[in-house]
Parts: structure tokens; sequence; C-alpha cells
């Protein structure tokens, strides 16, 4: 991509998005820099999923921008599923081929989207589950992982799509308390080599540590966003404080 260091990789201006009279986005803004990793935390309900999915057109938003690198993807000749090979997505649920071994699962998207020759495919694959610590597993049909394998597959398949931007919608909530810290443990090796991602997260003492920005949302509003350390420590918000007290309870 030729993206300088200055320019957002994502912009999002008056971002509005309503599901029939409910207002769940209220005009968004939010800038995502190249390498920048971005948690997003709030209330079940506050438009966290809603945010994260206008960024790579799951829904369409009803009013504002939203550019990626640089183009408005309101436009009406932008290329939904170009788009979506730029930018990779992780959610709650596995959304693996349970029917598929884990390298298959890997490879599927680059040769059918990206015309990938199978070969290279397969290296790519095989390198990128080494990184998340499942290279052994390649051959594993995928009923047989536990939901950290499973999600940590989940993030290599999307890796192999090569993706500028990673987008995570809550990864470690459907996993038992004991395996979360593997999956936290590949999304920080993944920001510490720079990837730019957006994570939204219950997971309090990661949003702490990896973070560049948080913001924290509030029935459809950013109601305050900050620096790890501004967010955790000092939140200028009654809102923010009440829903960390909250947190920091359970
Ligand atoms: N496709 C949809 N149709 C109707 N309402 C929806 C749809 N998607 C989301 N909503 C509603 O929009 C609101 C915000 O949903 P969203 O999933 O963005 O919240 P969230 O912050 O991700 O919550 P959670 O922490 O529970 O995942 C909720 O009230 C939800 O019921
Ligand atoms: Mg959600």
């Amino acid at each position: 991509m030729t993206d300088t260091l200055n320019e957002p990789m994502v912009r999002i201006e008056g971002l509005r998005k309503s599901f029939g009279s409910h207002e769940v986005l209220r005009n968004i803004d939010l800038t995502v820099m190249p390498g920048q990793v971005v948690t997003i935390i709030g209330a079940s309900g506050s438009g966290k999923s809603t945010l994260l999915r206008c960024i790579n057109l799951l829904e369409t938003p009803d009013a504002g921008h939203v550019w990626f690198h640089g183009k408005d993807l309101a436009a009406e000749h932008v290329d939904v599923n170009r788009l979506r090979e730029s930018i990779g997505m992780v959610f709650q649920g596995f959304n693996l081929f349970n029917n598929m071994n884990v390298l298959d699962n890997c490879t599927l998207a680059p040769v059918t989207l990206k015309k990938m020759n199978k070969q290279e495919a397969e290296r790519t694959a095989l390198a990128h589950l080494e990184s998340v610590g499942m290279g052994e597993f390649a051959h594993a049909h995928v009923s047989t992982l536990s939901g950290g394998q499973k999600q940590r597959v989940a993030i290599a398949r999307a890796l192999c799509m090569n993706p500028d931007l990673m987008l995570f919608d809550e990864p470690t909530s459907a996993l038992d308390p004991e395996i979360v810290g593997e999956v936290l443990e590949v999304m920080r090796a993944l920001a510490r080599e720079g990837m730019t991602m957006v994570v939204v997260t219950h997971e309090m003492a990661f949003a702490k540590s990896v973070s560049d920005e948080v913001v924290f949302m509030d029935e459809g509003i950013i109601a305050e966003k900050g620096s790890p350390q501004k967010i955790f420590t000092a939140p200028e918000h009654a809102r923010t404080r009440e829903f960390l007290a909250r947190y920091l309870d359970d």
C-alpha cells in the first residue's frame, strides 16, 4: 500500500446506523493510524460490533463516511470483495469450516479469491500456523480442536490473506478462562509486529497493556477515548468510571 505513516488507515466521520427506529451508532468519529492498536470497550448493546462491521461493510452506514486507505467506502465503485481481502476479521464464534482440516481452512480464500497457487498458499498458511503455535495441527480436523486452538487458527486464516488491518470482535468471549491467555498472547505478538488492529474486548488487562488508544462506547456514541493510561487511571466521564468499576468488580 502507498500510505505514508501520517495518513490514517481508517478514518470515520459522522457515522450513523439505525436498525428500525433504534439508532445504534450516533455520530461516530474515529481515526486508526497504520500500526495502531485501538481497543473498543463498552456495555453490551452500546454499538461496538456494529461499528466494527461498518468498517468492512458488513453493515452499511446510514450516514457519515468511512475511509480506508483514503478511499471512501460509501463511493459506488468500491469493490467490497477487494476491501474484505485487505481487512481480516476474527469473531467470537470461530467461523471455521468444521468439515475441513486446518490447512484447507487457511488456503481456501487465498486460492479461490486471490488465485494464489495451492503450493504457495500452503507455504504461507504453514508459516502463519507456526506463528500462532498451530503448525503441528495443520492436518488436524477442525472439529478436534479446542476453542483456543480454533481461534488461533481463525487468526492464522485471516493473516493468510495478508490483510492491512485486523478487526477482532470479542475473540476470547466464548473461551474457557484458562485458554483465553493463549489467544491474547497471539494478538499481543501481532500487535508487536506492527499489525494495525481494532479490537472489541472485555479483557481490560489486555486493553490496558496493548492499546495505543482505548475507545469507550456508550449507547451509540464514543463517550471517551484516549491512552490506556488516561482511560484506566483517570477517566474524565462518570459513565466511563461506572463502566470500569463494574468491570473491575467482576
Ligand atoms: N442486524 C440487527 N438488527 C436489529 N438490531 C440490531 C442488529 N444488529 C445489532 N442490533 C442492535 O443494535 C444494538 C447494538 O448492537 P451491537 O451488536 O453493535 O452491540 P455491542 O456493543 O457489540 O454489544 P455486545 O457487547 O453484546 O456484543 C443492540 O441493541 C442490538 O440489539
Ligand atoms: Mg458485540
